[in-house]
């Protein structure tokens, strides 16, 4: 797909996307006002938001597809609704097989047309997603060129052109994030992952380190190396590093992303049901390797350092037991309560590591780690559990502006007695009530009171169903979301 600021030339395009709002049903085109006119007087369309109509009309020798998409009132109008009306525009539009559209960007004064055309840009390019590589009858996609215009601005200014190149790179960043978590995990595992991060830094530009088994187990990462050793597969350590701000180097924002490459549950073995997608369990790795690659090419002003602590949870004569204690980075003991419990064990290492050794002030872990979470949240808001009201905050008003939904959950001392162990200093699973707030609690005693903020994507880095915006599988949330609280820090 490709996508620029054109003037509207009506014989090149093959379809024009318009959005209306509700009650201000009008274009300075008469002839297509004449046919909106038409359509809401027979109620077909009112620009009430999320409805879309589509109509075609001769134009200079050939035929035009137009498509009416509505935004709803004005006063309340938000970018949501214009990314989720550009995202039923697209799909509408490559239904009909079209491939030269323009987008007629909406008139309204309430956001600021960079604004309006970063999320346009955006969500056209998720919305054109799709994964059918491994369809071997599927069609070849066709190339969409996208146009976006503004009547009155013939041609784009500077930041008209940086509006659009942040909205593709922030939605190449959400697309490697779906790509990593879609691949399976026969072709994704720990060593492949830590290639894909390697390739993407070197893209993007930050720096890759990857450290092997013998390495981990010189750090003393007891925890991860016991999830780790029940599968064939080396466990790969992934740091990231982007110093955008080489003046201010003992700021450094930290990034934990849990990477089960692939999540069977071990000998707490799960269902097969539950099994089946658990390829995606690395979706956190994915969202901070996309993430990383928005920061970077964006060239922020901050420093961010990113870790993934990424293996295989498996059943094998290696493998770590129910009842076992084991050890950690931090040196504190952990009884094996649930071997399915295993993402916090790699976690609680990669923040200790990310700590100490990378000197992180601040940390973000994001990881697929509880079904308790989607059991509470569903699949489109992430659980956040954090030791910190201000950094939350921080999260919540950058969530609000990219879309990606957030929640707070408590975190009251008494549910620490969950996770109390008889024998360990720590038990990694605190059983089915409030699982998702004593998965945060068991992280929370490695972090060393340094601020954080724990996101569970276990409900929002896959979903079950397409959408305006992308399809069953992978959704890349919440890269935009990193890189939004990211860009409000870069100086
Ligand atoms: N990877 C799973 C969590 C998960 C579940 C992710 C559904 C995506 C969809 C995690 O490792 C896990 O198995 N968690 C257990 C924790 C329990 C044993 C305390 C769970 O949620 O059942
Ligand atoms: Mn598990
Ligand atoms: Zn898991």
């Amino acid at each position: 797909m490709s996508i620029n600021y054109r003037s509207l030339t009506c014989s090149t395009a093959d379809a024009l996307v318009i959005y209306l709002l509700e009650g201000k049903l009008q274009v300075s085109n008469e002839e297509l006002n004449k046919n909106i006119k038409f359509a809401e007087a027979k109620e077909l369309f009112n620009g009430k938001n999320g409805e879309v109509y589509t109509f075609t009309r001769p134009s200079d020798e050939t035929i035009q597809t137009v498509v009416l998409v509505g935004l709803g009132k004005e006063e309340e109008l938000n970018l949501d609704k214009v990314r989720e009306a550009t995202g039923k525009g697209i799909k509408k539009i490559k239904e009909l097989g079209l491939t030269n559209i323009f987008l007629r960007v909406p008139h309204t004064e309430n956001i600021k047309l960079e604004e309006l055309i970063k999320a346009m840009a955006t969500s056209a390019e998720l919305a054109n997603y799709t994964f059918n590589k491994y369809k071997t009858d599927a069609k070849e996609e066709k190339e969409l060129n996208v146009s976006i215009s503004r009547c009155g601005i013939k041609e784009a200014t500077k930041e008209i052109e940086d509006a659009i190149n942040e909205g593709v790179e922030i939605a190449k960043g959400i697309i490697i994030a779906r790509n990593l978590v879609n691949e399976p995990s026969n072709v994704i595992y720990p060593e492949t992952l830590a290639e894909a991060a390697v390739n993407v830094g070197k893209e993007s530009g930050f720096e890759v380190e990857v450290h092997g088994v013998e390495e981990i187990k010189a750090l003393k990462m007891e925890a991860f190396y016991n999830v780790a050793k029940g599968s064939s597969k080396e466990p790969k350590l992934i740091v990231m590093r982007y110093f955008g701000d080489k003046d201010n180097k003992e700021t450094v924002l930290g990034l934990v992303g849990k990477g089960l490459t692939y999540d069977s549950g071990g000998y707490s073995l799960k269902p097969s049901n539950s099994m089946k997608d658990m390829k995606s369990d690395m979706g956190g790795a994915a969202s901070v390797i996309g993430a990383m690659s928005i920061i970077a090419k964006r060239g922020l002003k901050l420093n961010v350092v990113a870790v993934v602590a990424s293996c295989e949870n498996l059943v094998s004569g290696n493998a770590y037991k129910p009842g076992e204690v084991i050890g950690s980075m931090a040196g504190k003991t952990i009884e094996v309560d649930n071997t399915d419990a295993e993402g916090r064990l790699t976690l609680v290492d990669a923040i200790h590591y990310i700590i100490t050794k990378e000197n992180a002030n601040e940390v973000i872990d994001l990881a697929t780690l509880t079904g308790a979470a989607l059991v509470a949240l569903g699949e489109t808001t992430t659980a956040v559990v954090t030791n910190n009201d201000e950094f939350y905050n921080e999260l919540k008003s950058a969530s609000e502006y990219t879309g990606d939904k957030m929640w707070q959950l408590p975190a009251f001392d008494d549910y620490k007695k969950l996770i109390e162990s008889h024998i360990a200093d720590l038990k990694n699973s605190g059983g089915r009530y409030a699982g998702t707030i004593t998965a945060g609690l068991f992280i929370e005693a490695f972090v060393q009171d340094k601020p954080w903020l724990h996101l569970d994507i276990a409900g929002t880095a896959w979903t079950s169903s397409n959408s305006n915006l992308g399809v069953k599988g992978g959704t890349g949330a919440p890269v935009h979301t990193l890189y939004e609280l990211a860009k409000r820090r870069s100086k």
